[in-house]
C-alpha cells in the first residue's frame, strides 16, 4: 500500500510510515484529522490533474482506465442503483452508465465523496444526476436510502477500522440482495505478486463469492474486484 503523504510503497498491515503518516489511528481524537490530511492531498493532485481519469486518481492512458475499470462493470449482472463511495470527478460513474448500457442493463448512478470540490465536479458531469451526487463521509455518513449496488476501497479508512467500515455497508447501504463491490488498485511501483485484499476479507469473515480482475497492457494484473454479499 501506498502513503498518501510521501508516496512510498509499503507491505500491508504497515502501521506508520517513515514520514509519519499513520495507517492505524487508535486513538478517536485524531481520526478527524486523519480523514482531513488524506482528503487534501487528493483533492488538490485530482482537481490539478488534466485527464478525467487522472481527476479520478488513475495516471496513466484513457486505454489503462478502461483496462483497470471495466472490471467493475462485469461485476454489475442485473439493472438497480448503484453508489460509487468516492466518486472524485464522477468519470468512473459516466463509464459505468455506458458500459453497462451495452450490455443491456440500467444503473441509477449515485455518488459519494468527502472532498467538496470534487463533488462539484461530479455534479457537472453528471448534471442530470446532480441530486444523486452527495458531500459526505463514508465512515459516518448516514445514506438516504438503501441501493442494489455500493462500490468501494478499504483504504477509505485506517487500516484498524476497515472491518467495522465493510460491515456496516452490507448492513445500512445495501439492498437485502444487494451486492458490496471492493476495489483493489495497485500501481507498477507496488510487488504486484503480493496477496490481493480478497485473502484478507475471506479471513476477517466477509462473503466473498466472486472476484473480478483488471489486467494493464503488459498482462499484468492491477486491479481485483472483491464481489462481496452479505
Ligand atoms: C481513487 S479515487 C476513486 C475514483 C473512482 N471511484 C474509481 O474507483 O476509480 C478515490 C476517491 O475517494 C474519495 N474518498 C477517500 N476516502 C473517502 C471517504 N472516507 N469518504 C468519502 N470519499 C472518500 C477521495 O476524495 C477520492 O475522490
Amino acid at each position: 500500500m501506498r502513503c498518501p503523504r510521501c508516496l512510498r510503497e509499503h507491505e500491508e498491515r504497515t502501521k506508520r510510515c517513515g514520514c509519519g503518516f499513520q495507517f492505524v489511528v487508535e486513538d478517536e481524537r485524531e481520526l478527524q484529522q486523519w480523514f482531513d490530511e488524506v482528503r487534501q492531498i487528493l483533492q488538490s493532485a485530482y482537481v490539478a490533474a488534466p485527464t478525467p481519469w487522472q481527476q479520478s486518481g488513475k495516471g496513466g492512458t484513457f486505454e489503462e482506465w478502461v483496462r483497470l475499470r471495466i472490471p467493475i462493470s462485469e461485476c454489475v449482472t442485473h439493472s438497480g442503483s448503484f453508489l460509487d463511495i468516492g466518486c472524485a470527478n464522477g468519470f468512473l460513474l459516466e463509464c459505468l452508465l455506458h458500459w453497462t448500457q451495452m450490455k443491456g442493463l440500467e444503473l441509477q448512478p449515485y455518488g459519494l465523496d468527502y472532498a467538496p470540490q470534487l463533488v462539484e465536479m461530479a455534479k457537472k458531469r453528471l448534471p442530470a444526476f446532480k441530486e444523486q451526487i452527495f458531500l459526505g463521509n463514508s465512515w459516518d455518513w448516514q445514506p438516504p436510502r438503501r441501493f442494489t449496488y455500493v462500490r468501494t476501497e478499504a483504504v477509505y479508512v485506517p487500516d484498524n477500522l476497515r472491518v467495522p467500515y465493510l460491515k456496516r455497508l452490507l448492513s445500512e447501504f445495501l439492498e437485502a440482495d444487494g451486492t458490496l463491490l471492493v476495489t483493489h488498485y495497485r500501481s507498477s511501483s507496488e510487488d504486484l505478486s503480493r496477496d490481493w485484499l480478497d485473502a484478507d476479507l475471506r479471513a476477517d469473515g466477509f462473503n466473498v463469492v466472486n472476484t473480478i480482475s483488471g489486467f494493464d497492457g503488459m498482462g499484468r494484473e492491477k486491479c481485483r474486484v472483491a464481489v462481496v454479499q452479505p
